[in-house]
Formats: structure tokens, sequence, C-alpha cells
């Protein structure tokens, strides 16, 4: 069996929010408990931030604690995980550039995270919103070879992200392949780690739109207080055929019964709500008519709840001592960078230009020119 070493990391652009948590981040911390693995690697990806915010650097630095607190509060232990920031470790933008020499300008067109997110940011001189369209930087063209640079620069075999993630993986993998069938064999290959519930895959924001995002204001943040969650539970999207009680009510694009799915176990039933067993039982008395929504709310505001409250309380502590959770970064990034250093060694040794450390080349090149 290789080794197991697991890396990912999110973009600071702001608060982590609870699609981030059943997407990825309980994914996390449920690895980092069972152990098993050699490494564990988790960064703020604040250079990929940059791709797309060059021109607000403040809102980037802002949320750097942010995202650290979120990752800190949900239990990600830095006893056991690497945190770090990506922008500390110079050898992610020098691997950067060797792998552009591998990837072709058809495929990153084609790569479909950079193609959606080509056709929904950018601005126009009057602060409009448009397309990049050809107005597209090439910082933000190229992050996903950035983004294999984070991955192999750790020799990650297990990376835990969001579905929307899939393609940088698979660039990642082709990356690899390119790299070893020409330099050697030097690379490992990484496999994305996805949820396996649907819910969690792609929770939808409060209002019952696609995804949770900021810009939709249909987030709810880890950070959030318990009145706060409680007050947007209430006000969740569900059933707009459901006006009375009596009536049948529809669990297909129902925002709370989704929850109920990301969230719910049948030991929360005997906890908060006996009348059922389980999620099935609850779902089939709402689809025959004569529960009511708010009921459900108040169910799934206990579940969160229990959830998040130990979450709010480690937040807490942390947000005591600030100057702790950064030194906590700058240490992670001195523990990353020895080994992202260990392997741009390797990388440049494969590539022939480790000219200084091969004493071999320079005393061949001295026979060639006296002999
Ligand atoms: N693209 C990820 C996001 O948008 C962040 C990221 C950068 C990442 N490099 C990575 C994730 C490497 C996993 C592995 O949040």
């Amino acid at each position: 069996m290789p080794e197991r070493i697991i890396l990912t990391g999110d973009r600071p652009t702001g608060r982590l929010h609870i699609g981030h948590y059943v997407g990825s981040l309980r994914n996390r911390v449920a690895i980092q408990n069972a152990g098993g693995y050699e490494k564990m690697f988790i960064f703020i990806a604040d250079a990929q931030a940059l791709t797309d915010n060059f021109d607000n650097p403040e809102k980037v630095r802002q949320n750097i604690i942010e995202v650290a607190l979120d990752y800190l509060s949900v239990g990600l232990d830095p006893s056991k995980v690497t945190l770090f920031i990506q922008s500390q470790i110079p050898q992610l933008t020098e691997l950067t550039f060797y792998y552009m020499n591998l990837v072709t300008v058809a495929r990153l067109q084609r790569n479909p995270t950079v193609k959606t997110e080509i056709a929904l940011r950018g601005f126009n001189a009057e602060g409009e919103e448009q397309a990049f369209g050809s107005g597209l930087p090439v910082g933000f063209f190229c992050y996903p070879i950035s983004q294999a640079a984070d991955i192999t620069a750790f020799k990650a075999t297990e990376v835990p992200v969001g579905e929307d993630q899939k393609p940088m993986i698979e660039q990642t993998v082709e990356i690899v392949r390119s790299f070893n069938r020409i330099y050697g064999e030097t690379l490992v290959e990484p496999r994305a780690v996805l949820p396996t519930n649907a819910a969690c895959l792609r929770l939808p924001g409060t209002d019952g739109k696609a995804k949770m995002s900021k810009s939709l204001g249909n987030c709810i943040y880890l950070a959030e207080s318990a009145d706060e969650m409680r007050k947007k539970i209430m006000s969740m999207y569900t059933d707009p055929l459901h006006i009375n009680v009596s009536d049948p009510g529809h669990i297909e694009g129902n925002t709370v019964f989704t929850y109920l799915d990301a969230f719910c176990r049948d030991e929360h039933f005997g906890r908060y709500w006996p009348d059922y067993a389980n999620l099935d039982e609850l779902k089939a008395h709402y689809q025959k008519g004569g529960l009511g929504d708010v009921k459900c709310k108040r169910f799934l505001e206990k579940i969160l709840n229990e959830e998040f409250e130990p979450i709010r309380a480690r937040r807490k502590e942390y947000e005591k001592d600030i100057p702790a959770v950064y030194e906590i970064l700058r240490k992670g990034g001195e523990v990353a960078e020895a080994a992202a250093q260990a392997t741009l060694d390797e990388v440049k040794k494969s590539m022939r230009i480790n000219y200084f450390n091969d004493k071999g080349l320079i005393e061949e090149q001295a026979r060639r020119f006296t002999e």
C-alpha cells in the first residue's frame, strides 16, 4: 500500500458556510480523527484567491483569519494536520511554472470550472459584472496548473473537496502523467474524495437556489450564532404548494428536507422527535399531508444546534488568542515548505536542472572540454 497523504484547501474570499461543512470540512475532520494516514495538509489558498481578486487584496488578507478560525473550530487539530497559507510556500509557484509546459491553452479552455468562472466573473470599467471573455487574466486562466502544483508538491494521494473541484483533480492527474512520462516517475497521482450523500455534494442555499453563495445571500455560515441560525432556518424555502398543514407536501426541492438529508441521523429522532423512527417516516407523513413546515424547521434547528454548538464554543476559545492562530499557520508553513522543497528537488533532478546538486554533471562537462 502506498502511504496516504491527504491535502486540500480553500480560497479565503469569505467565511465558510455549512455547504462547505457537509461538502468537505466534516469529511476532513473524520479523516483526521480516523488516522491511518502518513500526513495531512490543509491550506488557505490565498494566491489562488488573488487570481480573481487581484484588485482586492485586503479582502483576501482579512479572510485568512476567518478561514483559519473556521478550520480550527470544526475540529481540525494542528497537532495532527499541517495548516498553512499557500502564498508563503514559494516552491508552489516554481512548480507551477514548470507544469505550464505540460498543459495546452485548449485544455485549460475546456476545464469546466474555468469555463463557468469565466462566464461568471469579471467587471467592466464601469464596475458592472460581466464575463471576462478575452480580457481574462493569465493568472486566473492558469490557476488549475497552480492547483496541480499545490497537490503534487505534497505528493497528495487523497484530496477531499466539493464536487466542483473534480475537474481540477482530473487536470492534476493529467499533469502528473505527462510529467512522469517525459521526465521519469516523480510525481504521485491524486484522487478526489467526495461525500457519498447527494444532499452533501451540493447543499442548496436557504432560498432553495442551486448553491449556497455569498453573492446570493442564501448562506448559513459556520460562525453564525444560534439566534441567526434559527432566523435563517425559519425563513427557509420549503414547498410553495404546501399551503395548509393538511395539504400533501413535496420533498423534492424542499430545502428543509434536503438539509435533513445532509444532517439528520436516526438517533436525532430519539432525542428530538420520537413520533418518528427515521427520516423516511417523517417524509412519508409530510407527503401524505397533515404535517406543518414549522415543526420540521424546529427539528432541523435542533439538529443543527447539536452539530454547531461545539463548533461555536471552540471558535470562541480560539478567538481569544488570535496571535496563536497566526502562529499555527506560520509554523505549519515551515513544515509545508520543507515537504514542498523535497518534491521540488526531485522535480528539478528529473527535469535535469539540478546543476549544482549534480557533481557528475560538472565533472562530465569538465572532461568534455579538457579531453
Ligand atoms: N480551488 C479550491 C477552492 O476553490 C482551493 C484549492 C486550491 C484547492 N488549491 C487546492 C483545493 C488544492 C484542493 C487542492 O476552494
